[in-house]
C-alpha cells in the first residue's frame, strides 16, 4: 500500500470553485500515478478553515469517488500558513512510488518533492506574452519576472547620467556600477534602480526604443542573463522576454513563443498607452513596433526567434483567458 499526498487552492470560497479544485486535484493525482479507483483504499482530505462554503469531500464525491471510503477534517489555523487551501491523502493498493501533486496556489508549497517548474515565454512586442505569464504565474503561484523590465532599467539609467546610447564603452561603464534590484511586493515586480521604484517611470514610450538599444549590447546582456539565471536556479518561475528559450534557460521543458501580427500587436499597444493618457498615433506605433522587431531580432547577440522546441502561440485571434488556457494545458501535458 502507497500514500499519495496531494494539495490544491481556490481563489474563492465557493462551492464551484471546491467543486473544481478537487476534481482537478484528484484527477490529476489519479492520472500522475496511474490509479484505478479500485486500487484507492481511502481518501483523508483536510481544509483549512476560511474555507466554509462546501465540503471537499462531497466534492470529491460528486467528482466520482464516492465509491472509496472518504473522511473529511478542518487543518488548524496557523498564522501565515498558505489560504483557501485543500489537502489530500490517498491510500492506494499499488506497489510503486507514490507521485504527489501540488497544483495551483500549493505548487510552491512542497519544493522538496514537487519538481521545479521554470517557463519560458518569448515573442515580440504586444504579442501579449508579458499578460500571459503574469496571469499563469498568478494561477501557478509562481514568480513572474519580467526581463524586459530589466533591460528598460538599463536604459533609463544610461538616460539618467546623460549617455549617450550609442557609446559602447560608456554603457558599458554603466553596467559596471549599476545598482538594478528586482523585488516583489503583493506579487507584482517591482524594479528598483538606485534605491528607487522606477516600475512606472521604464515604461514610457521613449523607453522602449532606447530599451532595445541597450540590449543588443554584450555587456548589458551578459549582466542581465546572469541575474535572469540565478533567479531562475532558486526558485519557479514564468520568465518572459526575447531570448529566454534560446539563450537564457534553454534546457527548460517548457517554452513558449507568443507572437500576434503587428496590426493587432500595435492597437493592443495604442489602447494601453492611450489609457494611461500618453499622446500617442497608431500610425507611429505600427512603425515603431516594425523597427523594433526588426532591431531585436536583427541584433547580434542573442536575437529575438522562436526556439526549435518552442510551442507557437499566435494570440491574433484569442482572449488573455484563451492564451493563459492554451499554455497551461501545454505545461500539464509535459507534467
Ligand atoms: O518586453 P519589453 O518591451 O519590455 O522589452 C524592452 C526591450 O528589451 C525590447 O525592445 C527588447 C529587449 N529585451 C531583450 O532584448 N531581451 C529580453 N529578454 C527582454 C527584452
Amino acid at each position: 500500500m502507497i500514500a499519495i499526498r496531494g494539495a490544491t487552492t481556490i481563489s474563492a470560497d465557493t462551492p464551484e470553485d471546491i467543486r473544481g479544485a478537487v476534481k482537478e486535484l484528484l484527477i490529476e493525482i489519479k492520472s500522475a500515478n496511474g490509479l484505478e479507483i479500485e486500487n484507492i483504499v481511502c481518501i483523508m482530505l483536510s481544509n483549512t478553515a476560511d474555507i466554509t462554503s462546501f465540503y471537499p469531500a462531497k466534492a470529491a464525491r460528486e467528482a466520482g469517488f464516492g465509491g472509496c471510503p472518504l473522511f473529511s477534517s478542518l487543518e488548524p489555523t496557523i498564522e501565515g500558513a498558505l489560504k483557501l487551501c485543500i489537502r489530500v491523502m490517498i491510500l492506494a493498493e499499488l506497489d510503486k512510488k507514490p507521485v504527489p501533486v501540488y497544483l495551483r496556489g500549493a505548487a510552491n508549497l512542497r519544493r522538496d518533492i514537487t519538481k521545479k517548474l521554470v517557463i519560458a515565454l518569448d515573442g515580440p512586442a504586444g504579442s501579449g506574452k508579458s499578460t500571459a505569464a503574469k496571469n499563469l504565474a498568478r494561477e501557478l503561484n509562481i514568480l513572474y519576472l519580467d526581463t524586459g523590465a530589466m533591460y528598460r532599467a538599463c536604459a533609463l539609467e544610461c538616460v539618467n547620467r546623460g549617455i549617450d546610447l550609442s557609446d559602447e564603452s560608456a554603457v558599458k561603464a554603466v553596467m559596471d556600477d549599476i545598482d538594478l534590484k528586482i523585488e516583489y511586493s503583493g506579487g507584482r515586480q517591482i524594479t528598483v534602480l538606485g534605491g528607487k521604484d522606477v516600475s512606472e517611470e521604464i515604461r514610457r514610450p521613449e523607453i522602449s526604443g532606447l530599451a532595445s538599444k541597450v540590449s543588443a549590447y554584450g555587456c548589458v546582456r551578459r549582466k542581465m542573463v546572469e541575474m535572469q539565471r540565478r533567479i531562475a536556479a532558486m526558485m519557479s518561475c514564468v520568465m518572459d522576454g526575447r531570448d529566454i528559450g534560446t539563450n537564457v534557460l534553454p534546457n527548460t521543458e517548457h517554452k513558449f513563443y507568443v507572437t500576434a501580427s503587428v496590426e493587432v500587436r500595435a492597437k493592443r499597444r495604442y489602447d494601453e498607452d492611450r489609457a494611461k493618457g500618453y499622446d500617442v498615433s497608431y500610425e507611429n506605433i505600427v512603425k515603431e513596433i516594425r523597427e523594433r522587431d526588426k532591431r531585436d531580432s536583427e541584433r547580434e547577440i542573442a536575437p529575438l526567434r522562436c526556439a526549435e522546441d518552442a510551442v507557437v502561440v499566435d494570440t491574433s485571434s484569442m482572449t488573455p483567458e484563451e492564451a493563459v488556457g492554451f499554455i497551461k494545458n501545454k505545461i500539464q501535458e509535459k507534467i
